[in-house]
């Protein structure tokens, strides 16, 4: 009944939501299957290798975010605006183009996997960029399906209401759209490629995204725990003038050794060692409104109404504690030339980036998820459930577990193939084959199994919540 009723724009987001969810799935068994390829390296062998295998992990990684960046805009524009989302027609038509592309490309992925170095593969094939591999026939089909987004962003932004969040969101999906191009045209130079090649993924992860993030919780403290829409938006502003000062120049910390000008250690060490802060910020805007809007309610006399979704909530706190451990705490750690110099392209770089990727966005985007599983079956009170705990005890510490594993790991690349033997070729075999190092990985992989557990209970909890007897309605 629920879902007839159920806002245009909010239908086509659970669509992106939908097709988000299927694709986590997919990039944690691609991910599970790489790892079993450092431990048992005959695993798939020349049927699906590791490069295959890491490929398909990361950019489903990739496309899995964007999509619930889509679905969670198409949810909150509505309540945003005041006014139904213009275009969503088209929006409905894009997805589906969208979604065809995608499921192309991984197909090509799997069984086509590698192609000559010559034109026909960066079109029909790969393009080999890290993260964005995508073909450049489907790099012009998501340019397309991102333009009609943002067009439909911008026009229902500026005929409703322009709150604080929209506005942001218009400004930063344009630039986050546009960004894209920078990572589609090829160089025979290996450095200027990595060069723009960075545009995309820091200027990604590290700018646009993390603003994006700031939008998104800000819209979740109002909706979640009714929090004073100006305390909340004034924060919002502070963090995106902080996120965009440290972070656009912060860039630099990715062009210590790629053959660019030496005036970068300077600028990435400084700019980049900023980044923290406005994570800090974010982390403080999330625990100080839940504090304070809690109060508010005390003081009123009726505390049981303070969240109306406590799993969604759950990942919404989730989120400003990792995304300040994964980004601020784990990207300081490595982002100064001096000790970058170790540690460059170990297995703590991996850390790092599972730590970041997951306690930034695909925590808040979880929890997004749980907003519209909510709105979309008319709960007032979305409570826990031991399924929803156990999922994100299990995610969150299977997350964790690899990302210590991988940081031990990393240790033992930095003492024993660079700092003892001076990042030769011995010393990268001889890094890997110490006992801390094997063992590392092993425990990898039992933590990603422990991930995976989880996410089958979360896909279960997602599922079974319209019929869930416990929630409020
Ligand atoms: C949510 C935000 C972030 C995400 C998702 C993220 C993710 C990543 C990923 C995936 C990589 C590996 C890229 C590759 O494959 O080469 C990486 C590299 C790096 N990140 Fe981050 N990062 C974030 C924020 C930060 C911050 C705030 C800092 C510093 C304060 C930082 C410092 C670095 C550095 C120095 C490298 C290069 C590592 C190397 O030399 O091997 N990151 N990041
Ligand atoms: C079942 C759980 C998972 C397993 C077993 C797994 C395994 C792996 C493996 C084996 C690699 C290749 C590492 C290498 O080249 O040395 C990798 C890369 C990566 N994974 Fe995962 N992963 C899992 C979950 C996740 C999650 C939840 C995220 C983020 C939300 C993530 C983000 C990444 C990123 C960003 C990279 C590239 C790292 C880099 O280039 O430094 N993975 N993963
Ligand atoms: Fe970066």
């Amino acid at each position: 009944m629920a879902s007839n009723t159920l806002n245009e724009s909010k239908q086509l987001a659970t669509w992106y939501f939908t097709f988000a969810f299927i694709l986590f799935g997919a990039q944690l068994l691609f991910g599970l299957v790489a790892a079993t390829q450092f431990v048992m390296p005959g695993f798939l062998f020349e049927i699906l290798d590791f490069s295959v295998a890491r490929t398909l992990h990361i950019n489903a990684l990739v496309v899995w975010m964007v999509f619930a960046m889509f679905g969670s805009v198409y949810w909150l524009l509505p309540d945003e605006t005041g006014i139904n989302t213009i275009g969503i027609k088209m929006g409905k038509l894009l997805y589906w183009v969208f979604v065809a592309a995608i499921a192309v490309v991984v197909l090509v992925y799997i069984f086509v996997q590698v192609g000559p170095a010559d034109q026909t593969t960066i079109w029909f094939i790969m393009e080999g960029r890290e993260y964005i591999e995508a073909p450049r026939w489907a790099d012009i089909g998501i340019v397309v399906v991102a333009l009609g987004f943002v067009a439909n962003l911008f026009l229902t932004g500026m005929k409703g209401k322009q709150t604080g969040i929209v506005t942001v969101l218009m400004a930063d999906m344009i630039a986050f759209a546009g960004l894209y191009l920078a990572g589609m045209f090829f160089t025979d130079n290996i450095s200027v490629d990595q060069y723009w090649w960075w545009w995309v993924i820091h200027l990604w992860v590290e700018a646009t995204w993390e603003v994006f993030v700031g939008a998104i919780a800000a819209y979740g403290l109002i909706t979640m725990i009714g929090a004073h829409r100006k305390v909340v938006e004034m924060w919002l502003w502070i963090e995106v003038a902080m996120l965009f000062g440290s972070g656009i120049l912060g860039m630099g910390h990715h062009y210590f050794w790629i053959g660019t000008p030496e005036y970068w250690w300077e600028i990435g060490a400084l700019f980049s060692a900023l980044e923290p802060i406005p994570l800090v910020a974010m982390f403080v805007h999330v625990l100080y409104d839940w504090g304070k809007t809690q109060g508010a309610e005390e003081e009123a006399g009726n505390p049981a109404s303070v969240i109306n979704n406590k799993p969604a909530f759950t990942w919404f706190v989730l989120n400003a504690f990792g995304n300040f451990l994964g980004a601020g705490i784990w990207g300081f750690f490595h982002t100064l030339p001096q000790v970058n110099l170790y540690t460059h392209g170990t297995q703590f770089t991996s850390a790092h980036g599972h730590l970041a990727f997951f306690g930034a966005y695909a925590t808040i985007l979880i929890g997004m998820m749980y907003i519209a599983v909510q709105g979309k079956n008319n709960i007032k009170v979305l409570k826990n459930t031991k399924s929803s705990i156990w999922a994100v005890s299990m995610i969150a510490g299977g997350v964790m577990g690899m990302t210590v594993a991988l940081t031990i790991a990393g240790y033992v690349q930095v003492l024993v193939s660079r700092a003892q033997m001076g990042a030769t070729w011995a010393g990268y075999f001889d890094g890997q084959e110490g006992m801390w190092f094997a063992q590392g990985m092993d425990w990898r992989l039992i933590m990603g199994l422990v991930t995976f557990l989880g996410f089958a209970l979360l896909a279960k909890d997602l599922l079974t919540t319209g019929k869930n007897p416990v929630h409020e309605r």
